[in-house]
């Protein structure tokens, strides 16, 4: 178990002496009352106190772009970065082991997360090149030369996922923090302990006041740091409720750089000349990867009428071949969930859906044990289910029948989210077609693969409520900076 009191505030590590969070491992332990939740630790519940503290750091620590940090070289700042990134790295064991009992990610797909985080580091630092190339041109026009720069925002309010708790909030972090910016970094809920072994590096590695960590009840304390005006940037991977809430407090909510990843409904168009065979694979990719708690999971899937019996039969064959079980099991790919709520929530979710004239096609789908939810593949959906629009955030695969391309498209068009679609068709002449009429409707049209964030390289964005800014390394690094200028008027006795 972690006990942990301490949290970083203007480059100290202050100590926590009020209340304290209890953490729960998904994982459920066999006990003389039957299964449950084990606890891993505590942490800090700070209040709104120590947050408009830890801001008061931030804002001095950018001084209005005069603090050491904004000031300081990209090449210097990057110095610190990799050296918080060396020091991240000896602590790989504990962070792993951590993430794996915060959320119950199965021990591969949290190495995984942790080895996609060093290299996105790494592919970050690398991307400056292209940014620096930006920062070293020089354009003339009208007898004035420019130089063009790349400039830091100011304070940055940095909250990340669950279910990326270190990878995603490190895509904000950290190129955030290689622009010069200052931060206030507010891990989740359920992803908060597996930063702790990290906290003496970002102490040693950056200057006081650079970055600031805050614990607590996001309700309690992030409206008072958005009611202050002092957050410049609000960088959130998390809902469009929330994010819209948090913007409506700021009192110049026009100054405010927004960054965020938010909800989606990812559909996938399995068309009459699908591969089949391909179209299940990657479905079971897309829509069960770490549970479904993916914001680019598949959560709908539309079927061709001629193809679907098919596509049920071998989903439904391929879903009873997961093995379900706890995450250090070898072979594991499906685990505990880590919100307490979340099983109720599908279950009602399924039942709504068989209500309504679904039924769950895969043997023992939806069956729930403690922290598990075994998944559900219902069929035939329709409009009238919550499942047709929420975005269940777990593993239930929703498919639909349908005769026409336009039936899915219309789908995308209604929908209020606006991430990323598949297609899948062998047919290129098919595919070519919907390209247009999709692109336009989502940020990423995928062909003949699961929907998905990387190649890290790619920009990372969506249209409607799934999105505002665009990451990925380079993306970000433009994201979290300003592009300003330096002219100088061309004359007889400034020629250079
Ligand atoms: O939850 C949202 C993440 O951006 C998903 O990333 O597609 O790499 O799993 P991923």
């Amino acid at each position: 178990e972690i006990h942990q009191r301490e949290y970083l505030s203007n480059g100290e590590m202050k100590q926590w002496e009020g209340d304290m969070h209890t953490v729960y491992s998904p994982v459920a332990v066999k006990t003389a009352e039957g299964y449950k939740r084990k606890v891993i630790g505590t942490y800090p519940v700070c209040t709104e106190i120590e947050a408009m503290e830890s801001l008061a750091a931030a804002v001095a620590a950018y001084d209005n772009g005069r603090g050491q940090w904004p000031t300081m070289s990209v090449q210097d700042r990057i110095r610190c970065v990799e050296q918080f990134t060396h020091k991240m790295i000896e602590q790989k064991d504990l962070v792993v082991k951590l993430i794996m009992w915060e959320i119950g990610k199965s021990v591969a797909d949290s190495v995984k997360e942790f080895d996609r985080t060093v290299e996105y580091i790494y592919a970050t630092i690398d991307a400056l090149k292209d940014i620096d190339r930006d920062s070293s041109r020089f354009v003339i026009e009208q007898g004035i030369v420019a130089q063009i720069r790349r400039s830091p925002l100011g304070v940055v309010l940095c909250m990340g996922p669950f279910n990326y708790p270190l990878n995603e909030t490190f895509t904000t972090l950290i190129p955030a923090l290689i622009m010069g910016n200052t931060l206030l970094f507010k891990p989740p809920k359920h992803g908060t302990l597996l930063h702790y072994p990290l906290l003496e590096a970002f102490k040693e590695c950056f200057p006081k006041g650079v970055v600031n960590t805050i614990y607590g009840r996001g309700h309690a304390i992030v409206p008072a740091l958005m009611q202050s005006g002092k957050i410049n940037v609000l960088t959130l991977i998390g809902s469009s409720k929330v994010a819209d809430e948090l913007k409506k407090l700021h009192p110049k909510v026009n100054r405010l750089r927004a960054i965020l990843g938010l909800d989606a409904k990812n559909a996938a168009i399995v068309t009459e000349n699908a591969d089949i065979d391909l179209a299940v694979s990657e479905t079971v990719l897309g829509a069960l990867s770490f549970n479904g708690q993916r914001c680019t999971a598949l959560k709908i899937i539309f079927v061709h009428r001629s193809k679907v019996d098919q596509f049920l039969q071998q989903l439904s064959e391929a879903v009873g071949k997961l093995k379900i079980g706890m995450p250090w099991e070898k072979g594991v790919a499906l685990t505990p969930l880590p919100e307490p709520q979340k099983p109720a929530y599908l279950k009602d979710l399924i039942d709504d859906a068989v209500a309504n004239g679904a039924r769950v096609v895969n043997e023992g789908g939806g069956t729930a044990f403690e922290s598990f939810v075994y998944p559900a593949v219902l069929y035939p959906v329709n409009k009238d289910m919550k499942v047709y629009r929420e975005e269940q955030f777990g593993p239930i695969i929703p498919v639909i029948a349908f005769d026409d391309l336009e039936e899915p498209i219309e789908y995308l068009i209604e929908s209020t989210h606006g991430q990323q679609v598949s297609i899948f068709s062998s047919d290129p002449t098919e595919t070519a077609s919907l390209i247009d009429p999709l692109v336009n409707q989502v940020s990423r049209v995928n062909i003949n693969c699961q929907c998905q964030r990387g190649p890290d390289v790619f920009p990372f964005t969506g249209r409607k409520d799934s999105a505002e800014g665009t990451l990925s390394v380079v993306d970000a690094l433009r994201s979290f900076s300003i592009r300003s200028l330096v002219a100088t008027k061309l004359n007889e006795n400034n020629k250079h």
